[in-house]
């Protein structure tokens, strides 16, 4: 495989990345699992590494942002200690999910979408875990939780400070 250069990116994570995507040959095709293993590594998904993947990849930076951007598992920006998905499709709504998201935002200090100032929750909607008969549910680090009360709520934040 033939070497590719990349001094012309100005990123600190130039290396890095070339490295997971020469470590999957630098496949297009393995650009999900690329996308996940940069993640793994950095945390998120920076802007500043898609033009590197491209190249490595030979796709165009639009069709590398276009991924990043479509699967929501994919985060452009740091996220907080603790990740908190709660769905917001329409049976978990109609169970309740509107209060226990309210109370969510009470008990992290933070609105969806974004993450708390002490970078300790980051709250995000999700559209359907596929617990739907047992609404709200949440990804909570990735562990399902299904029908949250907003009353237990500040339980279930306080067992993850
Ligand atoms: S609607 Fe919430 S899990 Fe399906």
């Amino acid at each position: 495989m033939p070497k590719i250069s990349f001094a012309e990116f100005d990123s600190a994570h130039a290396a890095p990345v070339a490295e997971i995507c020469l470590a999957h040959g630098n496949k297009p095709d393995h650009l999900l699992e690329i996308l996940h293993d940069v993640q793994g590594k950095l945390g998120h998904v920076p802007q500043e590494v898609l033009p590197i993947i491209a190249k490595a990849l030979n796709l165009s930076r639009a069709e590398v942002h276009g991924v990043v951007t479509f699967y929501h598992d994919y985060h452009q920006h740091p996220t907080g200690k603790h990740v908190i998905k709660i769905c917001r499709a329409e049976a978990c709504q109609s169970a309740g999910g509107f209060a226990v998201i309210a109370a969510l935002e009470k008990a992290t200090g933070t609105k969806l979408g974004e993450t708390s100032a002490d970078g300790r929750f980051t709250l995000e909607a999700v559209y359907c875990l596929g617990l739907c008969p047992m609404g709200p549910a949440a990804l909570i680090d990735g562990k399902p939780v299904a029908a949250i009360k907003p009353k237990k709520v500040d339980a279930l934040v306080k067992e993850l400070a």
